[in-house]
């Protein structure tokens, strides 16, 4: 019967369903007659709304490809780019790798190209995790042996301090001793922090609900925020297992991302939790074997400032702090919580309309 699919038609189509890459197939004159699902969600348009119509009209937005694909069909010879970055019409950037192939019948004559794309994005965030890590560890190294040296002379100089001030019997040289005892005090204490960051603590790993961390995490942290007019929103995957994971770090971790939130918002707005099972997996590799856990992704977005981008990658950095009073140490002890938990975490910002931190944990076995 006309326009209804054989089966073999329908294997093909579950096929193209099926693949995790992007697949666009135009026929001898560039009409789009395939789009699957996984070029849908790459591109951010429909299926219903480009099949059938001319590729150039279709997604204007990749037309400067268009040349390429003239080539293909032209030459006959296959096109292979294997970083091309693709300016989505919803602003969004997408790193792809692409091939462009001839459709050739049984006689070998033109029936039209196969355009397959791979979002890269995703390997290129970890070529960034990986650099990252190479300055942390540096970082580690310096700061360490930095805080080491200067613990033992603070010690000294406090000592003499508390000496002072109990000798001293003129009150203005007393509280001269007592500034050098607090500020002293407060030395110690960005050391402490220092230390933690370059010999974070064991994990203390139990099975945890991670809508319970973050129900404390939003009983403990929005209450003085919802008077000042930030509303919050949840939106919780019920289907999210229990977790590996030290709950007391993932509080610390959820309360230092809410504090920057709530701290963006100083006029107020509305601050969503999200969770999901991603579809991001954390690769293990050992001598013997490879093997890849799905990892679940919560997102905190708020509505406030934003980050401009020459600091969106800055921010993870120790001290790297824009507010007044800020230590910027903050994202830096996340970042290490989440490392430690065989995670990943992201941010994303518009200036101006909010920011979005992604936290990846690994869902275990
Ligand atoms: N949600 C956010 N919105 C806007 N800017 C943010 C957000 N989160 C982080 N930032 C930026 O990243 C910087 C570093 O954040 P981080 O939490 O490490 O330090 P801090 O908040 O400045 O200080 P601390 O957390 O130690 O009190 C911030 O100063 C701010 O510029
Ligand atoms: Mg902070």
């Amino acid at each position: 019967m006309a326009g209804r699919p054989t089966n073999s038609e329908w294997f093909f189509k579950n096929i193209l369903d099926s693949l995790k890459d992007g697949v666009i197939t135009l026929d001898e004159r560039r009409k789009i007659v395939a789009f699957n699902p996984a070029m849908e969600s790459i591109a951010g348009v429909s299926a219903g709304q480009v099949m059938q119509r001319d590729f150039d009209a279709a997604l204007p937005e990749l037309a400067f490809f268009g040349e390429k694909i003239d080539q293909v069909y032209r030459t006959g010879e296959a096109f292979f780019d294997s970083n091309a970055c693709l300016r989505m019409r919803d602003g969004r950037e997408v790193s792809v790798s692409l091939v462009v192939s001839p459709v050739t019948d049984d006689e070998g004559g033109s029936r039209g190209v196969v355009i397959a794309v791979r979002d890269i994005s995703y390997v290129e965030d970890l070529q960034r995790a990986d650099r990252y890590a190479e300055v942390v560890n540096a970082f580690r190294f310096i700061s360490s042996s930095i805080a080491h040296e200067i613990k033992n002379p603070m010690g000294g100089i406090k000592g003499a301090a508390q000496l002072l001030l109990e000798e001293l019997t003129d009150s203005q040289l007393k509280e001269y001793a007592r500034v050098i005892v607090s500020e002293v005090n407060r030395v110690s204490g960005l050391l402490e922090n220092l230390s933690d960051l370059c010999q974070p603590a064991e994990l203390r790993l139990e099975k945890v609900n991670i809508h319970q961390v973050l129900d404390d995490v939003i009983m403990l942290e929005t209450n003085r925020a919802r008077e000042k007019g930030v509303s919050v929103l949840m939106d919780y995957d019920p289907s999210i297992p229990e977790i590996p994971a030290d709950p007391q770090k993932l509080m610390q971790l959820f309360i230092n991302i809410v504090r920057n939130g709530v701290e963006a918002m100083p006029e107020g707005g509305t601050l969503s939790f999200s969770t999901k099972v991603s579809d991001q997996f954390k690769v293990t590799r050992s001598a013997e074997h490879q093997t890849a856990s799905r990892m679940l992704m919560v997102a905190v977005e708020d509505t406030g400032m934003g980050i401009a981008p020459e600091d969106l990658d800055r921010a993870f950095t120790p001290y790297f702090t824009t507010k007044e009073g800020g230590s910027g140490l903050g994202l830096a002890v996340s970042m290490n919580i989440v490392e430690q938990h065989g995670g990943r975490i992201k941010l994303e910002s518009r200036p101006g309309e909010g920011t979005v931190v992604k936290v990846f944990l690994p869902l275990g076995k």
